[in-house]
């Protein structure tokens, strides 16, 4: 089989590859439990907002979730670092291949986090002004919103790209590289893990008694608020389990094995004791929601890792003949390299032994760049400068002494000063042999 992958750059891994793999893992991990946060919490804020239209304690509810939003997105960023450095390193010749594919689209995150960032401060800082405007503030928030759910989309397409060297010379931009099987269903499962992620975290945070003191809920509201994200939770994790199993069914073939599908299994069957729990903190009928709360956490946080480590593996295995070619291009690239460095010793060593005919080193060191035997190039080919100075070699060292401008549709010839009269003699000899 023949991949369209390009060779690897030459340089050894900064640290071994088993230790690069752990650390991808687990900064992925920190940061996309970031991202869900921020992302959840965007959409909370923007439904909530919506939602206090009609009930005010959820305005407040709104701009309290907007306030953890954008320390969420700053530690979105800032854990994104770690995962992107290290998946440039392991796998440059195919991310860099994948993201060229996407070119624009991948350029265009840049524009769209400085503009998306923009308007979750104002939509936050800006809270006060703009409550009297709620067609306008809404506003703000849905297309941040819509940002904050468009960006991760470019990421992922890109990253399952990466995967797939079999579609690149299909792939033309973006939309095309987004409708390749699998991106979309991952998609929606990313979307719900968001949901989900973020339910948790506000239902810790709004447990916190720093949270009670500022939004001044009675402890019935409280209670309501809660149950309100854990039903959220819950409804995403139904939708996590469903849209998972499309994105097994749907992942390609080449990265799956027995292996990948027993961890996907396990993480997701971690989920089932955790619907239980949080159901029973929904339906229950007393004041206190939050009996199973570290379980609860616990158990997502094991599938997290799990999903991680079978992401992973997946990766790997999807990968791995592609490696096998890309290293092998790389050992070829290698070889003619130290070719052309051989050869070049040979030339100098030539040189000192006298076994070149006189003028020819000095032509291949000097003119050969700009000067074909037959083509014009740079300069006319040694074809055409035989013509004119046929048995005149001196000619050719007076104008190499001194180059003037004859064509028109020419560069000047540079100077030769550091060529002495009896090496150019021999060069302008050697070139009309
Ligand atoms: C950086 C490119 C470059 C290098 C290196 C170079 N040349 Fe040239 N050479 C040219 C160009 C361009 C012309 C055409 C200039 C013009 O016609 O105005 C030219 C023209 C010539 C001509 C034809 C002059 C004529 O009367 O038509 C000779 C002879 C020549 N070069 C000899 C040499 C020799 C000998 C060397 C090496 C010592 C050399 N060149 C290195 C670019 C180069």
């Amino acid at each position: 089989m023949t991949f369209p992958v390009p060779r690897d750059i030459p340089l050894p891994l900064p640290a071994p590859e088993g230790l690069l793999e752990v650390l991808l893992i687990v900064s992925f991990i920190v940061h996309i439990v970031f991202v869900h946060m921020m992302l959840g919490g965007s959409l909370f804020s923007l439904f909530c907002q919506i939602k206090g239209l009609k009930i005010p304690a959820y305005e407040t509810l709104a701009y309290k979730i907007m306030q953890a939003v954008t320390v969420n997105k700053s530690m979105a960023v800032v854990m994104g670092v770690a995962p992107l450095l290290i998946i440039n390193t392991l796998y440059a010749p195919q991310f860099y291949a994948s993201s060229a594919l996407i070119g624009s689209a991948w350029m265009a995150v840049i524009p769209l986090v400085i503009v998306a960032f923009l308007l979750a401060y104002a939509h936050k800082f800006w809270w006060h002004r703009f409550v009297n405007i709620p067609e306008l503030h809404i506003g703000i928030s849905a297309l941040e919103s819509a940002l904050f759910l468009f960006i991760p989309l470019i990421y992922m397409t890109n990253v399952n790209l990466m995967l797939f060297p079999e579609y690149w010379p299909e792939v033309r931009g973006f939309f095309s590289a987004m409708l390749l099987p699998n991106v979309l269903p991952r998609y929606l499962h990313f979307v719900s893990a968001a949901i989900l992620f973020s339910s948790l975290f506000f239902v810790w945070w709004s447990g916190r008694p720093s949270f009670q003191e500022d939004v001044k809920f009675s402890p019935g509201q409280s209670l309501v608020i809660r149950r309100f994200f854990y039903a959220f939770a819950f409804g995403a994790t139904i939708f996590q389990i469903f849209s998972g199993l499309i994105v097994f069914v749907s992942l390609p073939p080449q990265g799956m094995s027995w292996g990948v599908t027993l961890l996907l299994f396990f993480g997701g069957s971690l989920a089932l004791p955790a619907l239980r729990w949080m159901w029973a903190n929904i339906s229950h009928p007393e004041n206190s929601v939050d009996d199973h709360f570290p379980r609860i956490i616990a158990l997502f946080i094991g599938a997290l890792v799990v999903m991680g480590v079978a992401r992973h593996e997946y990766r790997e295995n999807a990968l791995h003949d592609h490696k096998v070619a890309i290293a092998e291009k790389t050992a070829n690239y290698m070889a003619a390299v130290a070719e052309v460095q051989e050869q070049a010793k040979l030339v100098e060593q030539a040189r000192h032994t006298g076994m070149e005919e006189p003028g020819e080193t000095g032509f291949k060191q000097n003119c050969a760049a700009c000067h074909h035997h037959s083509l014009p190039t740079v300069g006319p080919s040694l074809e055409e400068i035989r013509k004119d100075y046929a048995g005149n070699p001196a000619g050719i060292v007076r104008w190499t002494k001194s180059p003037g401008k004859k064509r028109a549709n020419s560069m000047q010839m540079p100077g030769f000063p550091q060529l002495g009269d009896a090496e150019l003699l021999a060069i302008s000899k050697f070139m009309l042999d």
